[in-house]
């Protein structure tokens, strides 16, 4: 996708914004309507033979009543004849150019719900935690609803009632070229003020897009967070931010809806006057024997018939602003380009004996005003061993775990894999060497068999079961109404913390990958089954590269060597004997932990 250069800055505002969504335009239709070009050539022609046969209407009128006039009854069957087959004909038009144009929009805004998500998808980590998953959800379903109202808009009113006007105006002008004249005098007066107000209702569909964004996210926050409004009684406070949200959408939608209701009866008043202009002129026109009654007839027909397409085109334009303004935010999320991507001719990770080497690194998180979260951080996983982190909440431990995927890179240093810098080699093989179990533990809305599987997509029953098995999982799964069947809802509400944790550990076991980042990867489990799963963690652990954060201490002691961070570095480190005996960071903690016994500091 070719973005075009900045558009030259012109002295008036107004002009560069036209500018840019005249541009803006110009790529939709260039990446996603041009394509699809042999589609819109039969709808186009679908909706031209539809047009002709509006035209032809006031023509059938005006052939019947100059027969009524003239006392010709022998044609009457000809000119019924005529009506019926107009109207079947127009009938089935009707019926197809309706399929066929909704086709064509349905299938661009599907096309592009799946083309942004899929971008979403390989998107960098940074940009998908920086805006609330609702927001997100809303570029994908509200604003591809605008874009989707804007096109069938565009197909019908653009194509269909612009054709039809075209047929009518023909028409009138072949029954009576001066009273057309009058008519075509009248309408161009409408021109400024509807200007003037879809110019409003742009304006307008921005903000309604941006609220309804938000709130899609306050939306999905409040009903995610049932446990907690409902333990603090929160319903009050959560009615109350979301009836915000609502109001505000509502006083936005009435903006739009006051404005483009307002150019509706503009039209038809000023189609009233055409009318009355036209009979008052007829009549006289009649009288001196200029025209004929069904001249007249024929005339109003086809002025009554175009005032809907007319009044349509009115209020196009509102509706292709608000698809605008929802393209512009489309185009924002799938142009951000990800920056964690495989270099040009990275080879995959060769694997040795798995040791992690981070090398003086030093990251900040985007927006953090500079703070560093991790600085001159030094430390050799050596390969098959098993090395702690501990320390304080929010001295970087998570964050140094989540640098050795690349869900982040540093900005200064480097991380190693037997040698290998993680940056010049492939993403792919690089998380395919790796197993991170989190605190916070992701479950998606399927069986609970199925999400043990995402540690390897496709793995077979037994493996899940042995993968299971190892982190004392089996048990409380084969308890479940369906065993493994067991559908566990959206984010697993159903199971307790510690179960949720045991599948994450399946997961990652399933996974079998040389290098396992735990952090407080066991922290909800109760005293009897951390035992079960640290004795399991123990023999899957043997020989694989390990990097361990735990708040309990307790269960870190038979690490090959303990770290303690503080403040994005590390402070102290040695085995658990040595640390106890230099009596300093490590030896606090452990102390402090003594003293709390098994209440927890509070986890990040
Ligand atoms: N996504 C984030 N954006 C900005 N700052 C963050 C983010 N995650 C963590 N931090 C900050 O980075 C520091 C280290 O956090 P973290 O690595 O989570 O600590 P720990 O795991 O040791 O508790 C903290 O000061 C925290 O506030
Ligand atoms: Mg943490």
């Amino acid at each position: 996708m070719s973005s075009a250069p900045a558009a030259p800055r012109k002295n008036s505002g107004q002009l560069i914004l036209d500018e840019r969504r005249r541009g803006l335009l110009n790529r939709f239709l260039k990446e996603w309507v041009y394509p699809r070009w042999r589609e819109l050539t039969v709808a186009m022609i679908l909706t031209g033979l539809l047009a002709a046969i509006t035209g032809a209407y006031p023509m059938i009128i005006k052939a019947s009543f100059d027969m009524l006039m003239k006392d010709q009854s022998g044609m009457l069957h000809y000119v019924l004849a005529a009506i019926v087959g107009a109207t079947i004909m127009r009938s089935i038009l009707l019926y197809a150019q309706t399929v066929e144009t909704n086709r064509i929009v349905m299938r661009l805004t599907t096309d592009m719900q799946r083309v942004g998500f899929a971008h979403l998808m390989t998107s960098d980590f940074a940009r998908l935690s920086r805006e609330t998953p609702g927001r997100l959800v809303s570029k994908l379903t509200n604003d591809i609803g605008f874009i989707q109202q804007a096109a069938q808009a565009a197909l019908n009113t653009a194509i269909r009632d612009s054709l039809s006007i075209v047929a009518l105006v023909a028409s009138m002008i072949y029954l009576d070229p001066v009273m057309s004249l009058i008519v075509l005098g009248i309408y161009p007066i409408a021109a400024l003020p509807v200007a003037k107000l879809s110019q409003r209702l742009r304006r307008v569909a921005k903000q309604t897009q941006d609220e309804l964004g938000g709130m899609t996210s306050l939306l999905t926050e409040k009903l995610s967070g049932a446990r907690l409004i409902k333990s603090f009684r929160l319903e009050d406070y959560a009615a109350d931010r979301l009836n915000k949200s609502f109001e505000h959408v509502y006083d936005l939608r009435m903006k739009a809806v006051r404005n483009r209701a307002r150019i509706d009866p503009l039209l038809e008043a000023l189609g009233g006057l055409a009318v009355a202009g036209v009979i008052a002129f007829a009549y006289w026109r009649i009288a001196s024997g200029i025209s004929t009654v069904g001249d007249f007839m024929g005339f109003i027909t086809a002025l009554l018939m175009a005032s809907q397409p007319i009044r349509a085109l009115g209020s196009l334009s509102g509706r292709i602003n608000e698809g605008l303004a929802a393209a512009e935010s489309y185009y924002d999320l799938v142009d951000e380009k990800p920056t964690i991507v495989d270099k040009p001719g990275a080879q995959p990770l060769a694997m040795g004996n798995a040791t992690i080497r981070f090398e003086a690194i030093r990251f900040s998180y985007e927006g953090s005003g500079g703070a560093q979260a991790i600085s001159d951080f030094t430390l050799t996983v050596p390969g098959g061993r098993t090395v702690a982190l501990v320390g304080r909440s929010g001295a970087g431990k998570s964050t140094v775990l989540n640098l050795v995927p690349r869900l982040f890179d540093v900005e200064q240093g480097r991380i190693t894999i037997d040698g290998q810098d993680i940056r010049d080699v492939t993403l792919a093989s690089l998380r395919d060497a790796i197993s991170i179990v989190s605190q916070d533990v992701t479950l998606f809305d399927d069986t609970i068999g199925a999400n043990i599987a995402l540690g390897r997509l496709g793995a077979p029953q037994p493996a899940i079961t042995a993968a299971a098995q190892a982190a004392a999982a089996h048990e409380f799964i084969l308890a479940q109404p369906q065993g493994y069947a067991t559908e566990i809802g959206d984010r697993g509400l159903r199971l307790s913390g510690g179960q949720r944790q045991r599948l994450a550990l399946a997961r990652a076991i399933l996974k079998d990958a040389p290098i396992l980042l735990l952090d407080e990867a066991t922290s909800a489990l109760d005293t009897e089954s951390e035992r079960l799963v640290q004795e399991a963690l123990a023999r899957f652990t043997k020989n694989r590269t390990t990097l361990v954060i735990a708040h309990r201490l307790s269960t870190v002691q038979n690490a090959d060597l303990i770290c303690v961070m503080e403040d994005g570095t590390i402070v102290e480190t040695g085995s658990h004997r040595e640390l106890l005996a230099a009596n300093g960071h490590y030896a606090r903690l452990v102390r402090s932990q003594a003293l709390v016994g098994t209440l927890e500091p509070e986890t990040t």
